[in-house]
């Protein structure tokens, strides 16, 4: 599959920040960058963040469990671009979050860039509480506010002969130090088939705790697949490619016998270096039983029935 990389600072004309703006910011970045807080580089680093517009709970999706205390979920992150520890917050506050397009490409009939207000103006916002379940055994449970994938992908119209859908992270030399790390297969792809892209359970979050989407868990636009092991859902997407091709993932690049395509949470299948029968909660620390599908069954178990000679699991 021939994929661009198309960087997230690659944006149209109209969208391009007019450049003495950018040759000043870049110069105060550069002098003061060492003596600033992390909150005052954001703000330099990037355009504002426009609060989220109103919007209601879907309360079809019940969490069955406490909300995860926002501070847990927001510091103790996975996020390999900033770097491999889990407190990577001061470095991802230096993304710049505005402006920021996502192009849709591929085998559909409307290829386009959007914004990614614009598509929060055009597209039904509203807030879900998911289960989220990491493949090293811990869990949080987040109200995100987004969109159904479904409902952007209607706007491109997917020919038919599109049978995936990829998911490609900004690659941002400037501020994510993890790029250096030539061994990882950059830039941060994710893939999965056309049906689970349309599954109404695959969600765009562009928000978290009722606020725009932090850095650090994938702002200002990412993916969730509340299903399948965390690492599926890729963060700051600003391409998502439809085609005829399985996608090669990240993680699988990097070690195939750990982490497949597929990715669904089982109970009962190990990754090689962990048991996935149980998992910590972010927050209380509890162990609890994981569920199947990550206790999504009822929506997504369908999906898999004729597959029996895939590997299915982690
Ligand atoms: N997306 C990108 N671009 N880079 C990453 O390193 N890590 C993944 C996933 N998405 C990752 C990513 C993993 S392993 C997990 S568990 C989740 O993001 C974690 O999301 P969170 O930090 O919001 O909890």
């Amino acid at each position: 599959m021939l994929i661009r990389r198309r960087r997230g600072y690659e944006i149209p004309e109209s969208q391009v920040t007019p450049e003495h703006l950018v040759v000043n910011r870049r110069a105060l970045m550069g002098a003061g960058a060492a003596l600033l807080p992390s909150a005052a580089l954001a703000q330099q680093a990037s355009g504002p963040v426009p609060p989220l517009p109103e919007h209601q709970r879907n309360l079809r999706y019940r969490p069955e469990r406490e909300i995860t205390p926002e501070r847990e979920a927001t510091t103790y992150n996975n996020f390999y671009e900033f770097g491999t520890s889990k407190n990577i917050v001061r470095e991802a506050s230096r993304m710049p979050m505005r402006p920021w397009t996502i192009q849709v490409d591929g085998m559909v009939a409307k290829p386009a860039t959007y914004g990614v207000d614009d598509l929060i103006r055009l597209l039904p916002i509203e807030e879900r509480i998911y289960r989220l379940r990491c493949v090293e055994a811990w869990a949080m449970t987040v109200p995100w506010t987004g969109f159904q994938l479904s409902e952007l992908l209607k706007l491109v119209e997917p020919t038919a002969n599109a049978r995936y859908v990829s998911f490609t992270t900004a690659q941002l030399p400037a501020v994510m130090p993890g790029l250096r790390q030539s061994w990882y297969p950059w830039p941060h792809v994710e893939g999965c088939s056309i049906a689970e892209a349309m599954n109404e359970l695959t969600f765009m979050p562009v928000g978290m705790y009722g606020k725009p989407l932090l850095a650090q868990n994938g702002g200002p636009f990412r993916v969730v697949f509340p299903w399948k092991y965390g690492f599926k859902s890729g963060k700051s997407v600003v391409r998502i490619t439809l085609t005829d091709r399985r996608p090669e993932n990240f993680w699988f690049k990097i070690q195939p016998s750990e982490y497949g395509f597929w990715a669904n949470v089982n109970p009962e299948v190990a990754h090689p270096r962990w048991s996935q029968a149980t998992e910590r909660l972010l927050g209380s620390g509890e162990r609890v039983p994981t569920r199947i599908f990550n206790g999504y069954g009822e929506f997504v178990a369908g999906l898999y029935t004729n597959m029996q000679r895939e590997r299915l699991w982690a």
